[in-house]
């Protein structure tokens, strides 16, 4: 029986008091250095986001109009489902396969980023195949790992380049895919690889794709920079060619950077499967798995994507300034390349990111002698360069090495 003078359990110091502290992230450590230096040469290479010439990271101009007509024009605020706006999804099908004709066998929704589809995704592997593991080549973006964790899935590396070369190590990837068992997830970034810009070709998907049909294999592509490669479709390539391949697949979308639409967390989680009743049970899920986590996505960020999808004018002005974003970053790249034969692999690459072959020590040289600030993996942003930036980056890059 319970009673009023009981007296309090002594002996623990906190009711939360068995947490320990989680090691704080290093990009936002490096964004307070990079402030504090004083001086007015330093170059940010450091965080993952757009910048123009002039270092700002912009409001894409259909997304200010868009934003407009949606002040304008939408009707209420009341909720959207755990399914989120459908008009965004189903605009994205075909942006992302190329047309709608698999729509009948894609289950999906509306995710926050494509963070929030990585994580349901890999829930929705493991209320499947709680024993699923994730095979991933590394380096990877560092968030992979604890997302697949959170969800009980480990994640298996395999090595995806040999830094030093700069040459993806396709062999290695064949290797895990062979020792994997069936039912086990493959991860694997659609274009633009983040930390290193080193993709497969269309050839190399081809074979991924029929190793990955033949071994019962789940394919897991997780496409976050649609548009910054190559082309919108060119970028889809290795989604579509797998699409061809496997009966069933995920992918992870992500709209925040391709729209920049980044702090709004636009994403969406596809699921291809092999019939319209598969659909559906996975379609089930996936909506009581929103409902376990965030119950239905941020509406501003997916109602601004749908209107650019839907509107002819908007989508040409949009895909017009994705083209912009996109040639910005070839010509930093190719001007990069052209400085210094040990860096001509820069050109070879796709999208923001590559990762400069440098031990922390040179990293820290980098910054502290050259004012040039990276992430400690000597991942560097291509988009924080500028013509002004590229030849001070090559001399130090020269100096340190
Ligand atoms: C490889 C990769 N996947 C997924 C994401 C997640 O994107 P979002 O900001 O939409 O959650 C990122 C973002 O940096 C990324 O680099």
């Amino acid at each position: 029986m319970i009673t009023l003078d009981e007296k309090p359990v002594a002996a623990q110091r906190s009711l939360l008091g068995r947490l320990e502290l989680q090691p704080s992230d290093a990009l936002l450590a490096l964004i307070g250095l990079y402030a504090a230096d004083p001086r007015a040469h330093k170059i940010d290479l450091g965080v993952g986001v757009y910048k123009d010439e002039a270092g700002h990271t912009p409001v894409f101009a259909a997304v200010k109009a868009a934003e407009a007509k949606l002040l304008a024009e939408q009707p209420t605020k009341a909720y959207v489902g755990p399914e989120g706006d459908v008009g965004f999804f189903a605009g994205l099908v075909p942006v992302v396969f190329g047309d709608s004709s698999l729509r009948a066998r894609l289950a999906g929704l509306q995710t926050p980023g494509g963070t929030g589809a990585l994580r349901l995704g890999a829930e929705l592997i493991a209320r499947n195949n709680p024993d699923a593991v994730v095979h991933v080549g590394g380096p990877t973006w560092p968030n992979h790992a604890p997302i697949f964790a959170a969800a009980g899935l480990p994640l298996r590396q395999h090595r995806h380049i040999d830094l030093s070369t700069q040459e993806l190590c396709f062999d290695d990837i064949l290797a895990a895919l062979h020792g994997a068992v069936p039912g086990d997830a493959v991860l694997l970034h659609g274009c633009c690889h983040n930390p290193t810009g080193a993709d497969f070709t269309v050839e190399q998907w081809e074979a991924l794709g029929a190793l990955m049909a033949k071994r019962g294999l789940l394919p897991f592509i997780d496409l976050a920079y649609q548009g910054l490669g190559d082309s919108m479709d060119d970028d889809a390539a290795g989604v579509r060619i797998v699409a061809r391949h496997c009966p069933e697949m995920l992918v992870a979308y992500s709209c925040d950077k391709n729209f920049g639409l980044y702090r709004e967390r636009v994403g969406a989680l596809f699921l291809l499967t092999p019939d319209p009743q598969a659909a559906a049970v996975v379609q089930s899920n996936l909506l009581s798995l929103a409902r376990a986590n965030w119950s239905m996505p941020p509406d501003h960020g997916a109602a601004v994507v749908r209107l650019i999808l839907e509107g002819a004018d908007l989508r040409a002005q949009w895909l017009a300034e994705v083209d912009e974003v996109r040639s910005r970053i070839v010509a930093m790249r190719q001007g990069l390349a052209a400085l210094d034969p040990a860096l001509a692999f820069i050109a070879r690459q796709k999208g923001m990111f590559s990762t400069l072959p440098l031990a922390p020590d040179q990293v820290k040289a980098m910054r502290e002698d050259h004012a040039i600030y990276m992430a400690g993996s000597g991942r560097i942003n291509i988009a924080g360069l500028t013509p002004a930036k590229l030849a001070p980056l090559a001399a130090a890059f020269a100096a340190v090495r």
